[in-house]
C-alpha cells in the first residue's frame, strides 16, 4: 500500500494552492506546497479544487420499506458521485423511525453501506415517541449510546407530507422543551395544515383562479401547478412564525427545513437579529426552479413545499448572500418515474431527487453560469464562491447537527472531493446513480464536475 500525494490542488475554502499527503492509514499527514512525495502515488491536481466531502442534512433514502424507490446503497452511491459523504436521513420510511428498534435497524443496514456516512433523524408524531427520544438521549447503556451517535436530531412535520407523519399539535411544546433541555437538534417541515387544507378546498371547489395566491405561470398547466396554490406561501409563513415563537418560548434551537418563500425567510432573518438560535436550509430545486417550470416538468416538479415564484427564488439567493440561509440541503426524495407520471397529476407523489446534482448546479453558479436552460441569471443573483459552498454544504450543517465531520486538516482522515471546475457536461437522469433514474434538471448544461473522491476513515 502506498501513500497518496494530491499535488498542486487548490483548497476550495481558502483558495490556497497546496499539496496534500495522505498516509497509508488514510490520515492526512501534510498539507503544504512541496509536501514529501517519496514512495507516494501522485495524483496531479493542478487546476483542480479540493473540497471536503460535503454534507447533505436532508435526504430520504427510502430504506426500509420503500426499496422499490431507492435503497441506502443506491442513494449513497448517488451522494458520493455528487461529492457528498455524509447524509442525514429522514424518518418517513416503513416502518417510520419512531422507535429504538427502527433506528437500530437503519443503523444496522447503514453499516454495510460503503464510504457514505449515514445519520438518522428520529421522528416524533405522538407522546410515546417523545418518551423514547428522551430514553435514547439520556440512556446509559452502550447500545443506546451507540445508537444516539448515529442519530442527528428530531424531525417534525407540522403538516402531512409523504409518509403522513404530521405531529400531534398537543405535544409540540413538550417536544420543543425536551429538545431545549437535552440539546437535541430539531428540524421542522413548516407548513400550516389548516391553511393548506383550506387552500386545497378553495382550489378544488372554485377552480384554480379562486386562489388568492395563484402562482405566476399556473394558468399554463392547470393540473399540477395547482399544487403550488394548494400549499400557499402564507402557509409556510404562518408555520414558521409559530415554530419560531415556540423555539423562543422554550429555548430550543430550531432548524427550518427546505425554506421556500420570501416571507418565511424574512421571519428567519428577524429571528437571527434577535439572536434566537434559528437556522434554515434551502433546497436546490427552490433555488433553480419556479412555478414557471411546471409546463416543462409536469409532476416531476411536484414537491413539498411546492415550487414558488421567481421572486421567492430571488429572495432565497439574497438570503444566501446576507447569511440568513445557513445550509443548502437537497431534500433528496426519489420516487419512481412510473409513480410520478401515472394517474392524476395532483395525486402524484411529492419529491424530487437531488444529491447527485446539487454540487454541479452550485459550481455552475461560481462560474457565473446560471444553469437553467431558459432563464438568465436572476436579477439579484449572488456571486457564489467555492468557500460559500464549503460553508453552506459542510461547515454549517456540521455545526448545527454536531456531526463531527472532518475538514481537510492534518491528522484527520482524508475525505476529499477533487473537482474539475471547468468541465462542462449535461445532467441526464439515465447517467445518475440514484435508483429513480430521473432528475428535474434533465438536459441542463453544468460547469464543474466531481473527478474523484478520496474517502478514508
Ligand atoms: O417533496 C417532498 N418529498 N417533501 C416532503 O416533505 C417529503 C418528501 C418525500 O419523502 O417524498
Ligand atoms: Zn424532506
Amino acid at each position: 500500500m502506498k501513500k497518496t500525494l494530491l499535488r498542486g490542488g487548490t483548497l476550495a475554502e481558502t483558495g490556497k494552492k497546496t499539496d496534500v499527503l495522505i498516509g497509508i492509514t488514510g490520515e492526512i499527514e501534510q498539507i503544504k506546497p512541496g509536501a514529501d512525495h517519496k514512495d507516494a502515488e501522485i495524483v496531479d491536481c493542478s487546476g483542480k479544487l479540493l473540497f471536503p466531502l460535503l454534507i447533505d442534512c436532508h435526504v430520504h433514502f427510502r430504506e426500509p420499506g420503500l426499496e422499490h424507490k431507492a435503497t441506502m446503497e443506491t442513494e449513497a452511491a448517488s451522494a458520493l458521485a455528487g461529492g457528498i459523504g455524509l447524509v442525514c436521513e429522514m424518518p418517513n420510511t416503513i416502518p417510520p423511525t419512531v422507535t429504538v428498534a427502527a433506528l437500530a435497524d437503519k443503523v444496522r443496514r447503514a453499516a454495510s453501506v460503503d464510504q457514505c456516512d449515514l445519520r438518522f433523524y428520529f421522528g416524533v408524531t405522538e407522546a410515546i415517541h417523545l418518551q423514547t427520544l428522551r430514553d435514547l438521549w439520556t440512556g446509559e447503556s452502550m447500545e443506546l449510546k451507540r445508537l444516539k451517535h448515529h442519530c442527528c436530531g428530531v424531525k417534525l412535520y407540522l403538516d402531512h407530507s409523504t409518509g403522513d407523519q404530521k405531529v400531534d399539535g398537543g405535544i409540540l411544546e413538550e417536544i420543543f422543551t425536551a429538545c431545549a433541555e437535552l440539546k437535541i437538534p430539531l428540524i421542522a417541515h413548516c407548513e400550516d395544515s389548516e391553511m393548506n387544507a383550506a387552500a386545497k378546498k378553495a382550489v378544488e371547489t372554485s377552480g384554480h383562479s379562486a386562489s388568492s395566491s395563484l402562482p405566476r405561470g399556473a394558468h399554463v398547466s392547470l393540473s399540477v401547478s395547482a399544487h403550488s396554490a394548494m400549499r400557499p406561501p402564507e402557509s409556510e409563513e404562518k408555520s414558521i412564525r409559530e415554530a419560531i415563537a415556540m423555539a423562543k418560548k422554550t429555548g430550543a434551537a430550531l432548524h427550518i427545513a427546505h425554506l421556500s418563500t420570501s416571507k418565511g425567510l424574512a421571519l428567519v432573518r428577524a429571528a437571527k437579529k434577535e439572536n434566537l438560535p434559528i437556522t434554515c436550509e434551502v433546497a436546490p430545486h427552490h433555488l433553480f426552479l419556479t412555478v414557471d417550470d411546471y409546463p416543462t416538468l409536469g409532476t416531476l416538479g411536484k414537491m413539498n413545499p411546492p415550487l414558488r415564484t421567481p421572486e421567492d427564488r430571488d429572495a432565497l439567493w439574497a438570503g444566501i448572500a446576507d447569511g440568513t440561509v445557513d445550509c443548502i440541503a437537497t431534500d433528496h426524495a426519489p420516487h419512481t418515474l412510473e409513480e410520478k407520471k401515472t394517474g392524476d397529476p395532483l395525486s402524484a407523489p411529492s419529491g424530487v431527487p437531488g444529491v447527485e446534482t446539487m454540487l454541479p448546479l452550485l459550481l455552475s453558479c461560481t462560474a457565473k453560469k446560471f444553469p437553467h436552460p431558459n432563464y438568465p441569471l436572476p436579477t439579484n443573483h449572488y456571486p457564489l464562491t467555492f468557500s460559500d459552498i464549503v460553508r453552506l454544504c459542510f461547515a454549517n450543517p456540521n455545526r448545527i447537527f454536531s456531526l463531527g465531520a472532518h475538514d481537510i486538516k492534518e491528522k484527520k482522515p482524508a475525505r476529499i472531493v477533487i473537482i474539475d471546475p471547468n468541465t462542462e457536461w449535461v445532467l441526464e437522469g439515465k447517467n445518475l446513480k440514484s435508483k429513480c433514474g430521473w432528475t428535474p434538471f434533465e438536459g441542463w448544461k453544468v460547469t464543474g464536475k466531481v473527478e474523484r473522491i478520496i474517502c478514508k476513515g
